[in-house]
């Protein structure tokens, strides 16, 4: 709480992602209203913000920046190098910048500024728009130890935080960024086979998703191995054995750890790009 008390954030771009954050922070009570600046390029956004949330809303990105100590840059990777050339000399060396834009390296935004600038890079993922998401987070070459305890307490608010090295934020882009695709696809896919097997699609659905939930939480809540939770609901001669024999034969658990390898490989790229 101490961390971002009496401080103001200011969000360049009130979209998803920083819509998402907004909401997080103020529901879990980390910040009040008046803490929260947010600025974005159409009017008619800010005005939705504004009314939703009763905080500050401001057209002039630069004008925001003076006003702030915080600011998260949660514009499309895109466009990110117009707002740091348009911000450069707003933003001054007490200035916290924290990114969530996949792909862009804190170096490129620390080499957009004359002064030693604060930066910390995040990879959130879409769950955080329904505040279960998880981020990495990691710092530049200026940030502090409480520049990151900040960071850690604004994505917190979204869901589960992790620090790590920059270098494996491609890493973190194919297995957590990605992620939710490929577990969407599972979803859909027992939801299918519910329905072969004579199930209603709603009802399907609701069974398959919980239990990508409920098993999601047992690993996180017990910190048991998943392989260990895996042989408890698994008896000799069971249904459960018989099931994963299949999935064992169609190399399922390869099939997604190259998923999550060729996720990495191209976020790399890309970034090189
Ligand atoms: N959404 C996710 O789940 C997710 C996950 C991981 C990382 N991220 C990162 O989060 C960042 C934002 O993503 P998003 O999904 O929130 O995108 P988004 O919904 O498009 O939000 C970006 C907002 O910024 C506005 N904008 C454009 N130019 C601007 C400028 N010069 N100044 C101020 N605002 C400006 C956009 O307006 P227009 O629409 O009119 O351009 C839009 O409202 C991206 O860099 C993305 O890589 C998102």
């Amino acid at each position: 709480m101490t961390a971002l008390q009496d401080k103001r954030i200011a969000f360049i771009g009130a979209g998803n992602m920083g819509e998402a954050l907004i909401k997080g922070l103020l529901q879990a009570g980390r910040v009040r209203p008046e803490q929260l600046i947010a600025t974005d390029v159409r009017k008619n956004r800010l005005e939705a913000i504004r009314k939703a949330y009763q905080i500050e809303t401001i057209i002039n990105n630069r004008e925001a920046v003076t006003k702030a100590q915080i600011l998260i840059l949660a514009v499309k990777p895109q466009v990110m190098d117009e707002v740091l050339v348009e911000l450069r000399g707003a933003v001054a060396e007490d200035h916290l910048l924290l990114s969530v834009a996949a792909g862009i390296r804190t170096a490129f935004i620390e080499a957009r500024f004359s002064q030693p600038t604060r930066v910390v890079r995040i990879m959130p993922n879409t769950p955080a728009l329904v505040l279960d998401g998880a981020s990495a987070i990691a710092p530049g070459h200026h940030a502090t130890t409480e520049d990151l305890e900040v960071a850690r307490q604004i994505f917190q608010a979204v869901g589960r935080v992790v620090d790590i090295e920059e270098k494996f934020m491609d890493a973190v882009t194919g297995l957590s960024g990605s992620g939710p695709a490929y577990i969407f696809v599972v979803i859909e896919a027992l939801s299918d086979a519910g329905v072969q097997m004579g199930l209603s699609r709603d009802v399907a659905t609701l069974l398959a998703a919980q239990t990508v939930l409920g098993a999601a939480r047992m690993v996180l809540e017990t910190g048991e191995h998943p392989a260990t939770l895996r042989d408890t609901v698994t008896s000799p001669g069971g249904t459960t054995i018989a099931g994963l024999h299949v999935l064992e034969e169609a190399g399922f658990r390869g099939t997604l750890m190259s998923a999550v390898e060729a996720a990495t490989r191209r976020s790399c790229e890309l970034g090189k790009g």
